[in-house]
């Protein structure tokens, strides 16, 4: 904990504030799995059904997110504790301003994950497992990465050269390779209507 460091919140607007303003309820979901197993594409599906619907979403995902903020860190496991950290940090924020927020971070370990529950707080966390097989996203290899991998020009790929925990106990599982974007988006709206109508 930061020293000399008084944070004020008693003059605030306060969350349900917030709420009331956008007649809508701040929720965490958060996506893990594999790169490529569909986390961002699934998320960019439910952030438009919801806003047809009049609910304000943000999306944070691993690709932008590293290219901005999180720009000084690589792939070890201390800097990808630091990156799921800061965005859990970020992601409260916008919880708390009442904001759908969709996270697709890989966030690979049951470590990783449990810090960031930690910090959004049990309530407002949701998990959606994005369990599409290593096989399914390693043939899609859309951005090529898994074959840079395989060749030994990318170090500690999830999947390929550093390990990837499944959850134990999502709130959601979802398997692209069995389920089509339309199903797995409809799921998701599901889940977020059911907590937070
Ligand atoms: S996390 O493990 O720290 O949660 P994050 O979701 O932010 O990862 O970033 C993952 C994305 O970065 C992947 O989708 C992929 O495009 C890219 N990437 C580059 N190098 C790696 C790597 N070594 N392991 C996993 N993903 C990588």
């Amino acid at each position: 904990m930061a020293e000399n460091i008084y944070p004020i919140y008693d003059q605030m607007m306060t969350r349900a504030d917030k709420e009331e303003l956008l007649h809508q309820h701040g929720l965490m979901v958060w996506f893990t799995g594999l790169s490529g197993s569909g986390k961002s594409t699934i998320a960019m599906g439910v952030e438009r059904e919801l806003h047809k619907r009049g609910i304000l979403c943000r999306i944070l995902d691993g690709d932008n997110i590293r290219a901005g903020i999180n720009s000084n860190l690589g792939f070890s496991a201390e800097d990808r504790m630091e990156n799921i950290r800061r965005i859990a940090e970020i992601g409260k924020l916008f919880v708390q301003t009442g904001i759908v927020t969709l996270a697709c971070f890989v966030s690979p370990t049951n470590d990783v994950r449990k810090l960031a529950r930690n910090i959004i707080g049990e309530d407002d966390f949701k998990e959606v497992f994005v369990s599409t097989p290593l096989e399914e996203c390693e043939r899609r290899d859309v951005k090529g990465l898994y074959a840079k991998a395989r060749k030994g020009e990318i170090k500690d790929f999830t999947g390929i050269s550093a390990p990837f925990e499944a959850p134990e106990n999502p709130t959601l599982e979802i398997d692209t390779s069995h389920l089509s974007s339309e199903e797995s988006v409809k799921k998701v709206v599901e889940l977020i209507m059911k907590q937070k109508g």
